[in-house]
């Protein structure tokens, strides 16, 4: 079922009268206002956002987005930054295989492209880290090209604007087209952070605003149905449970027993304390002779940290050594510049739950 041509025409002119009376303003973000007074587009910025928003939500992103310009202005500078640096920069964002992309494709941009972003959806997919969806982004927030832009938030605008009863992800190319017949020839870009808005503000999963929509009178799921059940969704699968340790240990100067994790595979090249592997194990306590070096190991509890595939349920041991003996594949890092490092969140977690202080401000 879809809303017939002149509706689909409605739309754009809809959307776009409530987006520049109610967008949302964002650091990487080229709002009407600033459009009128000519601002444009920085290429470089709204790529970097859009890697930082996939999975993540647009309050956690902004400050990662700030500290990364403040780093590295332009895309010539990530390029030549250290991949240490960028994922110490990165760490707490998640899914970490998106900072080596990111340091990967400035490098193929700055090279190999003279420092500019393609500026057609075929180009900018063939770089890496560059998917369907961030390269219609791109294509449209950045250099105005009519793409089909379809995010979480999309899918749930869609879904409810058409009532489709399909389920996720089957309904992905209708949502595609349908979102491809509404995307205006005037404007894309602004089109599709309107949606995005529109999804994160007022067609929000739970208890949509729908009063305030400026869909409201197309809106199919309003007048067939209760919009907080669409989008229709395959029966989720429960997680695995994996199991593991990790060991924290503090010495004489207040420094934690560090190491860099196998630069392949999940969190490859972040840091972590010393751990067992993750198995779907459910029998027994991980025993303290799983431990890096032999210690007093005192248990402090367990730490439960949700990935896509898993749900990790760490058991965290502390002990506090004296002199310890060189260990040759970590390193020794004080307490206060911990939050420097390349710690992943559920290493965060670990060790917050061993020193709770551990990164809380000086
Ligand atoms: N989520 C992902 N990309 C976005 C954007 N450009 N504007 C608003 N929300 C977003």
């Amino acid at each position: 079922m879809t809303l017939d041509t002149l509706k689909a025409a409605d739309a754009a002119p809809l959307l776009l009268d409530w987006y520049d009376r109610h967008h949302r303003d964002l650091p990487w973000r080229v709002s009407p206002p600033m459009a009128a007074r000519g601002a444009v587009a920085d290429p470089y910025h709204v790529w970097l956002s859009e890697v930082m928003l996939q999975q993540t939500t647009v309050q956690a992103v902004k400050a990662y987005f700030d500290k990364f310009l403040r780093l590295w202005p332009r895309v010539e500078d990530l390029a030549a930054a250290e991949t240490e640096e960028v994922m110490k920069a990165w760490a707490g964002l998640g899914y970490y295989a998106r900072a080596r992309n990111l340091k990967k494709c400035a490098e193929v941009v700055a090279r190999e492209h003279g420092g500019r972003f393609p500026d057609r959806e075929e180009g900018l997919k063939s770089l890496p880290g560059v998917g369907d969806y961030t390269a219609a982004a791109i294509a449209a927030i950045a250099f105005n090209r009519h793409s089909a832009v379809l995010d979480g938030n999309v899918e749930r605008v869609i879904s409810r604007l058409y009532a489709i009863e399909t389920p996720l992800p089957a309904a992905k190319p209708e949502m595609r087209r349908l979102v491809s017949e509404l995307t205006p020839l005037d404007r894309p870009g602004d089109f599709a952070q309107a949606m995005m808005d529109l999804g994160a503000t007022i067609c929000a999963p739970k208890r949509p605003a729908c009063a305030l929509c400026p869909f409201r009178g197309n809106c199919r799921a309003l007048t067939v149905a209760d919009p907080e059940t669409f989008p229709r969704k395959a029966a989720r699968k429960e997680k695995p449970l994996r199991l593991g340790a990790a060991f924290v240990a503090i010495d004489r100067s207040d420094a934690v027993y560090l190491r860099k994790r196998a630069d392949s595979g999940l969190l490859g090249g972040m840091t972590e304390v010393p751990g067992t592997d993750w198995t779907a194990r459910r029998d027994g306590e991980t025993s303290i002779e799983a431990g890096p070096f032999a210690a007093a190991w005192e248990a402090c509890g367990t730490v439960t940290h949700v990935f896509t595939h898993f749900e990790l349920r760490l058991s965290v041991y502390r002990a506090e050594v004296g002199d310890m003996a060189a260990c040759a594949e970590g390193w020794w890092e004080p307490i206060a510049s911990l939050k420097a490092q390349a710690l992943p969140t559920v290493m965060k977690k670990a060790i917050t739950q061993a020193i709770p202080h551990a990164f809380k401000a000086v």
